[in-house]
């Protein structure tokens, strides 16, 4: 996955140019940061600069601010092919240097295109696939095409997943193609850009064009064009998306990192969801309808929001819906029908795994419900119906307010679905935030302690269990702790044979079967390990030293609501503790648009 932005002003320039740019890129960040790259251009120069690193050492090593043009692209990159190196990083160029290219994707024939290419005479400066499409335009406009048709040309000859932006010296445009991977354009005063998201334009703009699969055109800065693979032309303004932001959403104001900013924000969020899913109620009529009449309910999502799936998913088999819950990259073994509903759940709208699971549920001939955070994004685009919540951007790559806004969202359908009385949901806000001021203390003290720790287990029972998974996620993701969740019940099958003193245990406990949770706890004791119990509503109650925390809930059906807080926060602090940074841990990136 990487993250791409082009941006074409008429009156701005140089150093405003490349400070907008910036400005993206660091937006961008979270989908990538290995390296980074800017090209700058104007009618008489091309210059490219770029280098390992995230966007702060590239600042400071690069001086971008100094780049000249009217026209830049920016990149920031997670490794796909080649290793994160100065060499790597894009932007690319061709062999003549007039032609610079960025790309997010993967192109899977660019071992025959590139071998292709050299035995015609042209010298490769990297590793990456995505030289080979400088080279390719480089070609065709040698074989006497004019730029945009050497542009499309290059671009029907790669296969793969690709979003790609291209400059050619002396061209005013910025060329752009898409399949699978995310882009959408941004209409500015006096400027367009083209990006990987909405999130990186909101400082310029909040007037978007998404891009659909398949195809490619190109944006000046008083223009644009698109067309279809197959030479439909596209009323790119039909598609005109205007959203309201809150700018502040994508700066710290003061915290010390977004992670602790975004959990502080989640009970706000959750209101905000809830009340937008209210107020949209034709659309979530629609669903609930279609969830209603469905023979099957497939759920499909990844990573935490598959997390939060699970919520659901055990919500509705209580009450003996058939419910199917799939991790998206694993869709192909369940197969869907025409009387089965697909709930395809993303924050991003853009993880290619659940893209790929909707499109081939889609073809089977089900009906298509997604929920996601954002508008615009492509899996709300292919949807049936597509529902949002409203936890506005979210910068730290774990999710946190989003998941959080999910559970709300997910409490909320299932009540409809299930003809429970709303009135509980009133008070989903406080929960969170209560429960985030009483458990934040405790929360830092267990974060402290599991941070010395090589590995942790997080138990629960029933829909405790998707919590227990979601608390293991975090503290692996951002604090690198071994971690694993597991029924309650089953750690006696094995896993209770890694416990010994002080090994530590996690107990997530809703409220319901308490009984046997604290004959798991004792079992757990009786073998030394270090106990915490974090308890919504009702007390486990043990009569040895464990260490429990209770947050309130006025329904347990709010217990999840109320468990996500102290569980990030554990994670948080325990990668604090370990001097880790939570916003950017290593590997990951936020939208992940690879296969
Ligand atoms: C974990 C996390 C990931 C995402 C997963 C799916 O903190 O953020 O596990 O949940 O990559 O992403 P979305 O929800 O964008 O489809």
């Amino acid at each position: 996955m990487c993250g791409i932005i082009g941006v074409a002003s008429i009156e701005l320039r140089d150093s405003a140019l490349a400070k907008i740019t910036l400005e993206a890129l660091k937006n961008l960040e979270y989908r990538g940061y290995d390296s980074v790259g800017m090209a700058s251009m104007d009618s008489s120069h091309l210059e490219v600069r770029k280098c390992t690193g995230n966007v702060e050492k590239f600042e400071r090593s690069r001086n971008p601010l100094s780049m000249r043009g009217n026209i830049f692209l920016g990149h920031t990159r997670w490794a796909t092919h080649g290793e994160p190196s100065d060499v790597n990083a894009h932007p690319h160029l061709d062999c003549s240097g007039e032609i610079a290219v960025i790309h997010n994707g993967t192109i899977l024939n660019f071992i025959e295109l590139k071998e292709d290419l050299l035995s015609k005479g042209h010298k490769f400066s990297s590793e990456t696939d995505t030289e080979v499409i400088a080279h390719l335009i480089e070609h065709y406009r040698k074989v006497g095409m004019d730029n945009f048709s050497a542009f499309k040309h290059a671009m029907y000859d790669i296969q793969g997943d690709h979003a790609v932006l291209a400059i050619i010296k002396g061209d005013n445009r910025i060329f752009f193609s898409k399949r699978n991977s995310p882009l959408v354009i941004g209409l500015g005063d006096g400027m367009n850009l083209i990006s990987s998201d909405v999130w990186s334009l909101i400082h310029v703009t909040n007037k978007t064009i998404p891009i659909g699969d398949d195809e490619l055109g190109y944006i000046s800065a008083d223009s644009f064009f698109a067309e279809k693979f197959s030479g439909e032309r596209i009323n790119l303004m039909s598609r005109l998306v205007i959203q309201q932001f809150d700018q502040s959403a994508t700066s710290l104001q003061g915290y010390e990192s977004f992670m602790i900013k975004e959990i502080r924000e989640s009970w706000g969020a959750v209101k905000d969801t809830i009340s937008g899913l209210m107020e949209d109620s034709a659309n979530l009529g629609k669903a609930v309808k279609a969830l209603d009449k469905a023979r099957r309910i497939l759920i499909v999502a990844a990573g935490t929001s598959y997390h939060a799936g699970l919520i659901f998913a055990t919500r509705l088999l209580r009450a003996g819906k058939t419910v199917i819950p799939i991790i998206a990259s694993e869709h192909d073994t369940v197969k869907s029908g025409q009387d089965d509903v697909v709930l395809v759940i993303s924050q991003s709208g853009e993880t290619m795994d659940s893209l790929l699971a909707l499109k081939d549920y889609k073809a089977q001939g089900s009906f298509i419900i997604s929920l996601t955070n954002t508008l615009g994004n492509s899996i709300s685009s292919y949807s049936n119906v597509s529902l949002h919540t409203r936890a506005g951007p979210e910068i730290g790559v774990a999710a946190t307010k989003t998941f959080t806004s999910q559970v709300g969202a997910l409490l909320l359908m299932s009540s409809l679905l299930l003809g429970e009385n709303l009135d509980y949901l009133k008070e989903a806000e406080n929960v969170v935030s209560s429960s985030f001021s009483k458990s934040i203390g405790y929360a830092e003290k267990i974060g402290i302690e599991i941070s010395r720790k090589q590995s942790v287990y997080y138990l629960s029972k029933g829909i405790g269990v998707p919590m227990a998974m979601e608390g293991a996620l975090k503290i692996k993701e951002i604090a690198y702790i071994h971690s694993e969740a597991y029924p309650a019940g089953e750690s006696k099958h094995g896993p209770i044979a890694l416990v010994e003193r002080d090994f530590p245990v996690i107990f997530i406990n809703t409220g319901e079967h308490v009984e046997e949770l604290r004959n798991n706890l004792k079992e757990m004791e009786s073998r030394k390990a270090r106990a915490y119990v974090i308890s919504a509503g009702v007390e486990i109650k043990s009569d040895t030293e464990v260490k429990e925390i209770l947050v309130n809930v006025s329904d347990q059906r709010l217990a999840p609501l109320a468990l996500a807080p102290p569980l990030q926060l554990i994670a948080y602090y325990a990668a604090k503790e370990r001097g880790t940074n939570p916003d950017r841990p290593r590997n990951l990136a936020k939208t992940v648009t690879v296969r």
